[in-house]
């Protein structure tokens, strides 16, 4: 467990650098929800407060009240433990409270965590709460950025969130490294935090592969696109080949053909899509076909946290304050394996061998997801830089593009 002191640091700034994302965006964007997946950055700012209230101060405080009655129902985004909640897909409609409500509630909330903090009178089981609600927020301020891209690109004036700072990305050639057949711990070891999906540390046998040196940039993916990669069904997984047919996906999320040239939806507005940069904002399905197309494959999460565990946590993350994937500079072995954008493996994200999911409510954060979604791995350009670990499993459904989602090819030898 964290000492107090360093956990009351680190709680203000968590909590400050959600307010400072949220800055740009003004009230009626923080209001928007652009479709049932994302959540109006307003919500965001309340549930990860709520978060708090619920499982810090609501246990420890002698003489509880809530800040308000019905905020458990909204703000409870799904925990059955803690009772009903306003349905997600519904979030956008609540115009009250007011964001000035929701920001009250913040501040509120912040200086009864800080008091409990400063008091020294939180339990080691609260205490240990409170980080798992940094690391929470973390996962928020993500989104907060995910979804409001999502919600400016719905916007047929493709606003900006901020100022361009883009330079033309590099050409880097891709590599193939090499690992040899062996047996291996995969998962976290118990020094500092993790989440409770990333254990039980377990051995795995990875078989040799080779992975590529960086991920898929945007040239070579329009050349699958030009080789027909959209119309083939050879290509596609058969649930990937209904989705793009059902939705008319012909390219990546936020690419638009303008005069026979692409143009990139990003943060900083649109602008022509530049060759070299990483193809970003693709389905597990679109990574998984390119892969085949390409004669390769995705490589299983082992794999991939066997390659990164010796890596340094360096890379392209939200405070670089790009808040687009660039490419690698020139450099020996696997570049971009943090940051830049997440990968997706191959891996179906289940449960590692002996996992139980804690008791109580909070056993409801990460266990009860464990079907029907692909485990991505490495962090990307949104996600704050000490969020991110080697053993880290983040993971989405197989069609979800708004997140910032790429691909590394890997290949048996
Ligand atoms: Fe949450």
């Amino acid at each position: 467990v964290i000492p107090p002191a360093d956990l009351l640091a680190a709680f203000r700034a968590v909590r400050a650098r959600t307010v400072a994302l949220a800055a740009p965006l003004s009230p009626e964007d923080q209001q928007v929800q652009s479709m049932a997946e994302a959540s109006p950055t307003k919500w965001h700012l309340a549930h990860s407060t709520w978060f708090f209230e619920t499982f810090v101060l609501k246990p420890a405080e002698s003489a509880h009240r809530p800040f308000h009655a019905g905020f458990d129902y909204l703000f409870n985004s799904y925990y059955e433990a803690v009772g009903p909640r306003h349905e997600r897909a519904r979030r956008g409609l609540l115009s009250r409270p007011s964001l000035e409500i929701v920001m009250a509630y913040r501040k509120n909330v912040d200086a009864r965590v800080e008091r409990l903090l400063e008091q020294g009178s939180l339990s080691a089981e609260r205490l240990t709460t409170l980080e798992l609600g940094l690391h929470h927020e973390q996962q928020h301020q993500e989104l907060i950025l995910t979804d409001a891209k999502h919600a400016l690109g719905e916007n047929p004036l493709l606003p900006a969130y901020l100022e361009s700072r883009h330079e033309h990305a590099a050409p880097s050639r891709m590599e193939w490294t090499s690992a040899k057949e062996e047996i291996i711990e995969i998962g976290h070891d118990g020094r500092g935090f993790a989440f409770d999906n990333e254990a039980p540390r377990h051995r795995v046998v990875v078989p040799a592969c080779e992975m590529a040196s960086r991920l898929v940039t945007c040239a070579e993916y329009l050349e699958f696109m030009s080789e027909g990669g959209y119309s083939r069904p050879d290509a596609w997984l058969s649930d990937g080949w209904d989705e793009i047919r059902a939705e008319g996906r012909q390219a990546p999320l936020y690419w638009t053909l303008h005069d026979g040239a692409w143009s990139v939806f990003t943060l900083a507005g649109e602008r022509l899509l530049d060759p070299h940069e990483p193809a970003c904002h693709l389905s597990f399905f679109e990574a998984d076909a390119y892969a085949r197309w390409a004669g390769a494959r995705l490589p299983t999460e082992q794999e991939w946290e066997r390659a990164a565990r010796e890596l340094p946590i360096a890379g392209n993350f939200a405070e670089d304050a790009r808040l687009h994937p660039t490419s690698p500079r020139e450099s020996a072995g696997l570049t971009q394996m943090f940051g830049d954008c997440w990968e997706w493996t191959s891996s179906a994200y289940r449960p590692y061998p002996g996992y139980r999911p804690p008791a109580g409510a909070l056993g409801e954060y990460n266990g009860k997801f464990m079907s029907g979604q692909m485990v991505l791995r490495g962090g990307s350009c949104l996600t704050p830089r000490s969020h991110v670990r080697a053993t880290y499993r983040n993971y989405f459904p197989p069609g979800a593009r708004w997140q910032c989602t790429a691909l590394r090819l890997a290949r048996d030898p």
